[in-house]
């Protein structure tokens, strides 16, 4: 009901006008009374991941929470895990506006944000002075003005800085937004990235005697070739799970649609099959032994099952979210 209200009135206004504008009111009254207008109570559904306890395996996606500033909000949306991010190391503004832009008939949501976030140390504090206590994800990626072959500096900043903050870590290429960013998901690029950031990874465990799972978040958009590759690099470089995936570049499913040719990532409905389809291959291609979180066009229980079918140890969400809000979350968890 506080949804259909809420969603009819920031629908009617500009996406990141509205996103902007839900996200301040979480924060402002995450901790007041006013919280019972999101909060709500799920079923208990306690899945282990990577060593982690979470209490159900469904997760907020990031991007929503670029600068972790309203996890206790989402903590009270019942989600067993929460990740924020994409983070970087230094604040950028992302790209010009508009850059997000609704496709209702397809359920879906195009993007081109491009990273913006107030940087590493901003979100850090934020993640201090939250109450919450549970399962926290932080994503991190590259400053657009950091070119490629320098790219690792920026992740392994982002990861010296988060270590012992976070329960994971994810390592973002595959957004579109970010110029090249995708093409460190091949080859040799891929290679280096990964196994430097191992490294890091072995180092940070040993000098803060914490071991932090490494997750990389990788397209839908991959060839068969390009997903054997990935899986080969990231069983070989020891990653200890992969997040399959982020928006894509197809627009096959909204062809015709207004808003349909904007540049960017679609996300939502039209990216379920796509997403499901790497899960698959991807849990073939490792014999099962790299865990993966499921994300893309999950909105009902039923897509939920779909990504856990296809080999999925946890599912986020996050244009099914924006859609439907936080009823949305418990639907899916009570009938897992
Ligand atoms: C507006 C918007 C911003 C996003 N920003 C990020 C981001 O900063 N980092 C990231 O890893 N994924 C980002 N994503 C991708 C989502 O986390 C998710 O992987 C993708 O949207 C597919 O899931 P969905 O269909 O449930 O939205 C973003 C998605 C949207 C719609």
């Amino acid at each position: 009901m506080f949804y259909d209200l809420a969603r009819r009135f920031m629908f009617s206004k500009d996406a990141e006008w509205s996103h902007d504008f839900a996200l301040s009111n979480l924060k402002r009254f995450a901790n007041t009374p006013l919280s019972m207008c999101w909060s709500q109570s799920v079923a208990s559904r306690p899945t282990t991941f990577l060593g982690l306890e979470l209490p159900n395996p469904v997760g907020l996606a990031a991007g929503l929470d670029k600068n972790a500033e309203c996890i206790d909000a989402f903590a009270q949306m019942g989600f067993g895990f929460i990740e924020v991010g994409t983070v970087t190391p230094r604040p950028q503004a992302g790209n010009d506006k508009p850059r997000i832009f609704r496709l209702p008939d397809a359920n879906a949501v195009i993007n081109r944000m491009g990273f913006n976030n107030k940087g590493v140390d901003y979100l850090l504090e934020n993640v201090k002075n939250a109450q919450y206590k549970g399962i926290l994800g932080i994503n991190i990626g590259k400053n657009k003005d950091t070119p490629n072959e320098q790219g690792k500096d920026d992740y392994i900043h982002c990861m010296r800085k988060v270590f012992t903050s976070a329960s994971y870590i994810t390592v973002n290429i595959s957004s579109p937004n970010t110029p090249g960013l995708r093409d460190l998901q091949y080859g040799e690029a891929l290679d280096d990235l990964l196994g430097s950031l191992k490294n890091e990874q072995l180092d940070l465990a040993a000098k803060h005697g914490k071991s932090v799972p490494m997750l990389v978040k990788i397209a839908p958009d991959l060839d068969q070739i390009q997903v054997e590759q990935v899986s080969e690099s990231l069983i070989n470089n020891k990653i200890d799970g992969v997040i399959a995936t982020n928006t894509t570049l197809d627009r096959t499913a909204v062809q015709g649609m207004q808003h349909a040719d904007e540049a960017g990532g679609l996300s939502g409905q039209p990216v379920r099959q796509k997403s499901t389809e790497i899960v698959k291959e991807i849990k073939r291609l490792t014999n099962g032994e790299l865990p993966i979180i499921g994300v893309g066009g999950i909105d009902s229980a039923e897509s939920a099952k779909e990504k856990f079918s296809a080999g999925a140890d946890l599912v986020q969400v996050y244009t099914g979210f924006i859609y439907q809000g936080p009823p949305m979350i418990k639907k899916i968890i009570d009938s897992l």
